[in-house]
């Protein structure tokens, strides 16, 4: 293939106006998506890599002088072209090893013992830096010029994976090194890992969302980190710690714990509990301290790491085979106990989702009392994995059962195992509830996944009925998007339901009219002035738009586009609440009716009919109909200037969300789609509107600059 681009001298990107830069923006990006993708999935580049790199660096260039441009979908975002959701490999330019383990305080004097031997020094005085082993993924960050040009994940230890744009997402990770007489290249190593505090809130989330339940912190870091969008590892909150280093073109210090105050010179953060020790006596009293704190640490930690502190006698003990003869792991024993599972009880979450709990005979864990076990889902008892994969060779765990729980590194111990041999005889099948554990015993379901496949958890479709829900959905009811009514917060809103003065949502209309009874302005916290403000914005939003009312039910899958898409269906909320009490039937013509709206789908019908199937919320929405007026949606134009059109949207807009510019498009008779073929009429491309430029142009597609096509729409 031709070679390009003996590069014609381009005007300095500082001097670029604004309009010439996002044109050059767009044109890098598209010319980079086709050399990343001849280079990665075809290994047939057509430019060498200084001219590839000549172009990125341009492009980068313009990023940093225009952050807005950068979206998700611009090359600078994407870990390579990789094929198969894998990432691009990067060579390691000096091996990243591994450490041998000491469990026995015997096998940390052998180690010591082997030191002395290799070195004999005439006083044996050797000093070892002693610190935490973090039990997270480690990683090497290169730096040229003090910039950060590479972060590589440790791989089979002589090549990672690329995870640099992934990695600049981390806080504790600096673009550029501080200080002075940086080296040319440093390669700086340590440790990426997720606090427990972290785990727990990102696995409640995933929870929620019915996502992959991390087993422990360090799975998570690593899910995290793997991620082809970054901005999903930059949502999660990675931590830091550098203690080693690779290729350096000179050495800054000449120990092990001089590099560790120099990387913090340099902007990073390193273990706090890192500490010179001059003896094997204090080496073991440091594995001592250390375990005694190890569960109060916010971060999972499996052992400590002693290293001869001094560099030179490190380069002189050199490696045996894979491991350094100047460094061990010092790890903790395995945190594992056996007990008996009493009882399963199940945990209803605010968004309905079912979590049965282990209830244990107590038992001491690593220096903690174990009582609770989380058993994650039917399935998860069962034996059966979130990919369908056997867990514990397929045995179930049954109420009786002698179950092994581990606390190694995990926050929330798991069940290894249950042994079989001591299962009481009768013991049964644990049967998952069909019904809520709530008074109204609602039914249950298994949620979907996002493909639409039944996915392992279970919710209860009580939704405002339930009370474990209520406020959840109350606080989606008054939010911004929904009826948007100020003065109502969670603390509010729990403390009405708590009183039993708001038991669903038609009882906030009523409160003013109950209120010489409940006399607000009396509540703590509460004044003539705040009531009265709050009674107005009630009063102010009696009248709702359909959209808005029908997000405001709170149906699962339902969103403000989802919502939007049913009020222009139906028009209005007779018809949407009509044809929602048939589809909740059963009704083959209604469900074919919604099927055939636009960005309908079966996920969202499923969830219209569970909804309306429950005759607790058909209650609700009759109350509330009654205290609300619910205007009409807006039906499509028939004559706009794109009625009847196809247009896409790409790359970044400036004016709007793209989902409000779909909407718009909608609103005057177009129709939005997600890809360009041949029948689309129009690509409205920002930046980095990447591949569906190019496909435009192979289908001789009109594309328009999001001004233009303002214009066009009269906007
Ligand atoms: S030093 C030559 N220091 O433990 C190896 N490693 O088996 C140099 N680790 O892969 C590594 N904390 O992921 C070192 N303070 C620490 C560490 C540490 C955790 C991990 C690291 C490495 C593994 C060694």
């Amino acid at each position: 293939m031709a070679r390009s681009a003996k590069s014609k001298a381009l005007p300095d990107v500082a001097k670029l106006t604004k309009p010439q830069a996002k044109v050059e923006h767009m044109r890098l990006a598209l010319e980079l998506e086709g050399h990343d993708k001849r280079y990665y999935q075809e290994d047939a580049p057509s430019i060498s890599d200084a001219e590839y790199d000549a172009l990125r660096q341009r492009f980068n260039a313009i990023e940093k002088r225009f952050p807005e441009f950068v979206t998700s979908e611009s090359p600078s975002q994407k870990i390579g072209a990789a094929p198969s959701g894998r990432f691009r490999k990067v060579r390691h330019s000096l091996p990243m090893l591994s450490l041998d383990n000491a469990f026995a305080e015997q096998d940390v004097l052998d180690f010591v013992g082997r030191i002395e031997r290799f070195l004999k020094l005439p006083d044996n005085k050797i000093d070892f830096s002693a610190e935490p082993k973090i039990d997270g993924l480690s990683m090497s960050l290169r730096y040229e010029g003090g910039e950060l040009v590479t972060a590589a994940t440790r791989g089979d230890g002589a090549e990672g994976e690329d995870v640099t744009a992934n990695i600049r997402t981390l806080e504790d990770v600096p673009q550029t090194l501080k200080g002075r007489n940086i080296p040319d290249i440093c390669e700086v190593r340590g440790e990426v890992y997720m606090t427990k505090k972290a785990f727990l809130a990102l696995n409640e989330r995933q929870k929620a969302a019915g996502d992959t339940i991390f087993a422990n912190p360090r799975n998570s870091a690593a899910g995290s980190l793997r991620q082809k969008d970054p901005t999903i590892t930059a949502s999660r909150p990675l931590g830091f710690f550098a203690y080693a280093w690779g290729e350096m073109s000179a050495m800054p210090e000449a120990t092990q714990t001089g590099m560790i105050h120099w990387f913090e010179r340099c902007g990073f953060k390193t273990n706090p509990l890192t500490k010179l020790c001059h003896s094997t006596d204090e080496l073991i009293a440091f594995h001592r301290k250390i375990e005694e704190q190890r569960s109060h640490l916010d971060y999972d930690i499996d052992g400590v790491v002693y290293k001869v502190d001094r560099i030179d006698w490190q380069e002189r003990l050199g490696f045996v085979s894979r491991t350094p003869r100047w460094g061990i792991a010092h790890k903790f024993p395995a945190e594992r106990a056996m007990t008996v599972l009493r009882d399963i009880e199940i945990q209803v979450g605010r968004t309905g989702s079912f979590t049965p709990v282990g209830k244990l005979e107590p038992v001491g864990v690593g220096g903690v009392i174990v009582q609770n076990v989380t058993l994650h889902n039917e399935d998860y008892i069962r034996g059966v994995g979130n990919k369908g994969e056997e867990l514990r060779e397929g045995r179930d765990i049954r109420i009786g059962d002698t179950v092994v729980i581990q606390r190694a590194g995990d926050v929330i111990p798991q069940v290894v195992d249950v042994v079989i041999d001591k299962r009481p005889k009768g013991a049964k099948e644990y049967h998952f509830p069909k019904k809520c554990p709530c008074p109204l015993h609602t039914d249950v379901v298994r949620e979907e996944t996002a493909t639409g496949e039944e996915g392992s958890r279970a919710r209860c479709t009580g939704e405002f009925a339930c009370p474990f829900q209520k406020i959840e959905h109350l606080k989606l009811f008054v939010s911004r998007r929904a009826f948007d009514i100020d003065g109502l917060g969670e603390k509010q809103l729990q403390y009405f339901v708590d009183e039993g003065w708001v038991k669903d949502p038609a009882d906030i209309f009523t409160l003013q009219k109950r209120n010489n009874k409940l006399k607000l302005e009396e509540i703590e916290g509460y004044g003539e002035t705040s009531v009265r403000n709050l009674f107005g914005a009630i009063e102010s939003r009696r009248n709702i738009a359909l959209e808005r009312f029908i997000y405001a039910l709170g149906m699962r899958h339902v969103g403000e586009t989802t919502a939007l898409a049913l009020a222009r269906g139906y028009g209005s909320w007779d018809a949407f609440h009509e044809a929602s009490l048939k589809v909740a039937k059963g009704d083959e013509e209604a469900i074919a009716e919604m099927d055939a709206l636009d960005q309908i789908g079966d996920t969202v019908i499923q969830s219209v009919a569970a909804y309306f199937g429950e005759s607790h919320n058909k209650d609700i929405v009759e109350r509330l109909t009654r205290e609300v007026t619910i205007i009409d949606a807006e039906k499509p134009k028939k004559n706009s200037a794109i009625s009847g059109k196809t247009v896409v949207f790409s790359g970044s807009l400036e004016k709007m969300t793209r989902d409000e510019a779909k909407a718009n498009a909608e609103r005057l008779g177009a129709k939005a789609a997600s890809s360009v073929s041949k029948k689309t009429d129009y690509l409205i491309a920002g930046p980095g509107a990447g591949s569906k430029l190019a496909d435009a142009k192979k289908h001789g597609v009109t594309v328009l600059t999001e001004d233009e096509w303002l214009k066009l729409i009269g906007g």
